[in-house]
């Protein structure tokens, strides 16, 4: 399980493809509204990657995934299949990119590039107070670990920081998905699992890219998996909410590789003095 350690050059198509899948999130907001489908906001997404970007999105046919974004509504944790229903008042949704690019790549027909992933929510109209919560608890998970990363955090730190936060609200951390390495490969070594204990797991190094994305449940932990064989519901059916954000660990601390302009967070922590 050895840790990919990025080249300054690698570093640099990084930045480039974590600004785009931002952009892709920033592009797609004000089409999440009441009537539209899912499958519009993935033609949309889709569209916009191939030619304005010029990009490549990652999730299609990606171990025969269908379509080339994620939208997990409501009760849907993660993985959720873009279809022809339509986003109602009240919905919450997790739309999750993953663009690939390479400035370099030559071949259109086997495009090879670096990944960029993240997700963020959305609401419908007015959400419910408890929805609300539950959005804002997980994005509170996913920026306090970010915090603490640097070189020498320890994944199980990662973990328990999330878990700490969000079972202190009642909530539940999905246990069977997580973050993990990214690079070349969509999904690298490590797995960065959202649970656990600080002082134990692996050890983050300079150089590294991984994302974190805790998948948080409003009632209990269990998932199941659809006949669909992709979309992951809660099993008690209670709300679920991710945020996911690509990182790089720095000599001294992390940069957000995916950070939107919506967001009040850093784009660079230093934890030098
Ligand atoms: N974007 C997801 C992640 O954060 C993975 C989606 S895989 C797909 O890792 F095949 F469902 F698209
Ligand atoms: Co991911
Ligand atoms: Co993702």
């Amino acid at each position: 399980m050895a840790a990919v350690i990025k080249t300054p050059a690698e570093m640099e198509k990084m930045r480039t493809s974590g600004k785009m899948a931002a952009e892709v999130l920033e592009m797609i907001g004000p089409y999440v509204v009441k009537g539209v489908t899912t499958e519009e906001l993935d033609n949309i997404c889709h569209d916009y990657i191939r030619n304005k970007l010029n990009a490549y999105p990652a999730p299609l046919n990606y171990h025969g995934f269908p379509k080339s974004i994620c939208t997990s509504v409501n009760h849907v944790i993660c993985h959720g299949i873009p279809g022809d229903k339509k986003l109602k008042d009240g919905d919450i949704i997790n739309i999750d990119v993953t663009v690939r690019f390479d400035e370099d790549s030559t071949d259109p027909d086997h495009p090879n590039g670096y990944h960029g992933d993240t997700s963020k929510m959305f609401v419908v109209g007015k959400p419910s107070i408890l929805a609300e919560r539950l959005i804002r608890v997980t994005q509170e998970c996913l920026y306090k670990a970010i915090r603490i990363v640097k070189p020498g955090t320890r994944l199980g730190d990662i973990g328990e920081i999330i878990q700490k936060h969000a079972e202190s609200h009642n909530y539940s951390v999905v246990r069977e998905y997580c973050g993990h390495g990214i690079g070349s490969t969509f999904h690298e070594d490590p797995q960065i699992v959202h649970y656990g204990k600080a002082g134990t797991g692996e050890v983050l190094e300079a150089g590294q890219c991984i994302t974190i994305e805790p998948m948080i449940n409003a009632g209990k932990k269990h998932c199941k998996l659809l006949k669909d064989d992709w979309t992951v519901v809660t099993k008690d059916r209670s709300l679920s909410a991710q945020w996911e954000h690509t990182l790089l660990i720095t000599d001294d601390g992390v940069e957000v590789l995916t950070l939107r302009t919506d967001e009040d967070f850093p784009r660079v922590i230093s934890h030098k003095e």
